[in-house]
């Protein structure tokens, strides 16, 4: 089904979770690129439903009301709305934004779970796991901390060490602790439901490969999955919050489904389904939903961002597949992340900005969330990370916006006004440079409509802008202030053409720049244009394609008076230097919350209890020269050290690579176990430990001498 030519389209953008604002790190990974794409297919006349939804389920929901000692249902109730109307304040042109809390989607959730569960998809296993007796709970993920037995980090997650980056299982933690009670767990039997991925494995790579134009970064996470070797995934939970298992199903099999939920990644994608019946029943034709999910001639793509690959592209794709009665995704394009001022985005330090701050800085009546609209476009993460600057985004809007695009518009809609009576003048006898433009204006549509086909967004916003730019190249070119006293009808040829590609720009800038789009359709009188926005256009509409040709009549008058603002308010300095105060100020109080005295107290490690001497002389420690320091592939947090320890050279594995820049390391003389264990660890084998100590804060420093090296610690 590779680039199915069907006209009806599915688009769902990725669940965010709702325990917390929307930031443009999530716009950038999916909502923008997935809204410019369906108002793009809408402008060109496609059917398509935008789905998108609050994801209410999962254990993430669970732990934010535990910690904040609230229930689940007043979290979701208190961050589902404020994202929902914060999506819309943005533009984002959902067909409908459901809930994960909803009865469809607990009843398609059951009946879906239900359905592999008679054809004897799952897997069932019963197992020892980990079990707060204090709190009378299993504890799942992210519910225990222990030692990692890879690194042996302390504070490592039940699913994942987040200082190597190796992925756990509760019971894999050395020493764990319950992190509601502090208790230590015992060990008690359940079962759980398995989804057999790894059964599924050569099924998931025989539909991959018919997909060799999906993006490489998805294809490469992917493959990388493949290289390792897909692993049955649990998919229900022992935990208070989610969508119950259906008793009859856990019947079935002679077990008792009280106490057990579906895990969150199964019922989440589920959500899509579940939105798009409601939005089906809310248009009064609930049977309609299945023509987007389940007839061949639809075309499924999901936006997401890059930490939910697997889940799209394999897990979701393996229930699809095993229920049979649905398409699969025609395509899942997927960004990479974004960074602000050239940092990691960081909730938990402030480290962000938020959607609704934006709006309420930014958004005017005139261009709405534009400008940010159109400034992440352009940055859009497609390909690798990409950084987001305030300095950046206001280049971008005095620059581009309201330098090229405003300007073009202001100065044609102004001679208009002034010298035409506020009537589009006629075009007679062009000249070869009004012929160009018209050319250009032809050829438009189409290299937009090809970027955005291919899912390159930000080159689709180049072009377009580009429309703009050549506008304005040909109005200074043909110098209508001259013509318009030596030779009137050239002025007119001019305005003409100008006032077309005005009237293009405001259907091909749609979908970057809605607001925008509209107040120049209204300064132009444009009407009978195809909207972006879900609803029906009139059978006669112009759309996408006819923005290659003349859209506005000679002779018709232009409802707007010529003393209209320009399309794009300019961005001061002071603007741009308040908000990087915001951002640093705040990141400032984090860090030094975090470092005040009593809160420092908490950060630190408890002391461990004695050890003896011989204990203590167990250990080798030896002074060495890092000699050199690169990233581990695939390891995110790794880094590969070579340590000269004067009899020999050592190659380390350090957990650091987000905290330090190789670069900072190479040349350092510092503290290493001489013997440790050799472990191996992505493919290459950690012959010690470089020492170092940790901040509360989490920062690394490493523990430095002057010995020569090689020289015995002790
Ligand atoms: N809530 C998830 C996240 O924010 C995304 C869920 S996407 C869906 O990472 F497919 F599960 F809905
Ligand atoms: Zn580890």
């Amino acid at each position: 089904m590779a680039n199915s030519s069907s006209d009806r389209l599915l688009v769902t953008a990725a669940l965010p979770y709702a325990n917390g604002p929307i930031h443009i790190g999530h716009l950038a990974g999916a909502y923008l690129p997935a809204d410019l794409f369906v108002r793009y297919q809408r402008l060109k006349g496609r059917d398509v439903a935008f789905i998108c939804g609050s994801d209410e389920m999962g254990v993430a929901i669970l732990m934010r009301a535990l910690r904040e000692d609230r229930t689940p249902e007043d979290i979701i109730d208190t961050y589902h709305p404020q994202i929902r109307d914060n999506f819309d304040r943005f533009g984002m042109s959902f067909d409908y934004y459901g809930r994960t809390s909803s009865e469809t989607h607990v009843e398609t959730t059951q009946d879906f779970f239900r359905v592999l569960d008679e054809k004897d998809v799952f897997e069932l296993k019963t197992e020892e796991q980990l079990y707060d007796p204090e709190a009378d709970m299993f504890l799942a993920d992210r519910f225990v901390v222990g030692t990692c037995p890879g690194c042996g980090y302390e504070k490592a997650y039940g699913d994942q060490c987040e200082q190597c980056g190796s992925s756990l299982s509760p019971t894999e933690l050395e020493n764990p602790q319950s992190t509601l009670t502090d208790a230590t767990p015992e060990l008690k039997e359940t079962t759980h439901w398995y989804l057999p991925l790894g059964r599924l494995q050569p099924k998931l790579e025989d539909w991959i490969e018919e997909h060799p134009e999906w993006k490489n970064n998805v294809l490469g996470q992917i493959q990388s999955w493949f290289n390792e070797g897909l692993k049955s995934r649990a998919i229900t939970r022992d935990v208070p919050w989610g969508v119950p298992v259906p008793e009859d199903v856990a019947e079935r099999h002679g077990l008792e489904a009280e106490g057990k939920v579906i895990y969150v990644w199964f019922d989440a994608p589920i959500g899509y389904i579940s939105a798009t019946k409601e939005w089906a029943e809310a248009q009064g034709t609930p049977d309609e939903w299945s023509d987007y999910w389940q007839d061949e001639d639809t075309t499924l793509v999901h936006f997401i961002g890059k930490d939910n690959i697997i889940f799209h592209c394999l897990m979701f794709p393996a229930m699809l597949m095993e229920h049979g009665d649905y398409v699969l995704p025609d395509n899942v394009p997927a960004n990479e992340f974004l960074n602000l001022e050239g940092q990691k985005l960081s909730t938990s330090r402030g480290w962000a900005v938020w959607l609704h701050e934006y709006l309420d800085d930014f958004a005017s009546e005139r261009h709405g969330p534009d400008l940010l609209r159109y400034a992440l476009a352009a940055t859009l993460p497609e390909s690798a990370d990409a950084d987001f600057s305030w300095e950046e985004f206001q280049r971008r809007v005095n620059g581009e916006l309201a330098n090229i695009f405003g300007n073009f518009v202001h100065r044609t809609l102004t001679f208009v006004h002034r010298y035409f009576d506020g009537q589009v003048p006629p075009l007679n006898d062009p000249s070869a440079a009004d012929r160009a433009m018209l050319d250009a204006l032809g050829e438009a549509p189409e290299a937009v409509a090809a970027a955005y086909d291919e899912y390159q967004t930000r080159d689709a916003v180049f072009e377009t802008m580009a429309l703009a730019r050549r506008g304005n190249k040909y109005f200074n070119e043909t110098e209508p202030w001259h013509t318009q006293e030596t030779d009137p009808q050239a002025c007119a040829n001019t305005i003409h053409v100008s006032l077309q590609v005005c009237a293009s720009l405001a259907v091909l800038f749609e979908p970057v720049v809605p607001s925008a789009a509209a107040a120049l359709r209204d300064r132009l009188g444009l009407e009978n244009v195809r909207t972006s926005t879900p609803g029906a256009d009139p059978d006669d509409a112009a759309g996408w394609h006819d923005a290659g040709t003349p859209l506005l009549q000679a002779g018709m008058t232009l409802p707007v008076a010529s003393d209209a603002d320009p399309l794009f308010e300019k961005i001061d300095d002071s603007q741009i230097e308040a908000q990087i105060e915001k951002l640093r100020d705040r990141a400032d109080q984090q860090d030094s919350e975090s470092s005040s005295t009593s809160e420092m107290a908490d950060a630190l490690d408890d002391l461990k209890s004695p050890i003896s001497f011989d204990d203590f002389s167990a250990l080798d420690l030896r002074s060495g020269t890092i000699t050199d320091a690169e990233p581990v592939p695939d390891a995110d947090k790794l880094l590969r050290l070579e340590v000269d320890i004067g009899l020999e050279e050592r190659q380390i594995l350090a957990g650091v690579a987000e905290q330090i820049e190789p670069g900072a390391l190479v040349g350092l003389n510092v503290v290493v176990v001489a013997n440790m264990e050799p472990k191996e660890m992505f493919g290459f084998e950690s012959q010690g430990m470089v020492l170092m100590a940790e901040e509360p804060d989490g920062t690394f420093v490493p523990v430095t001498t002057d010995a020569v090296d090689g020289s015995v610690v002790r």
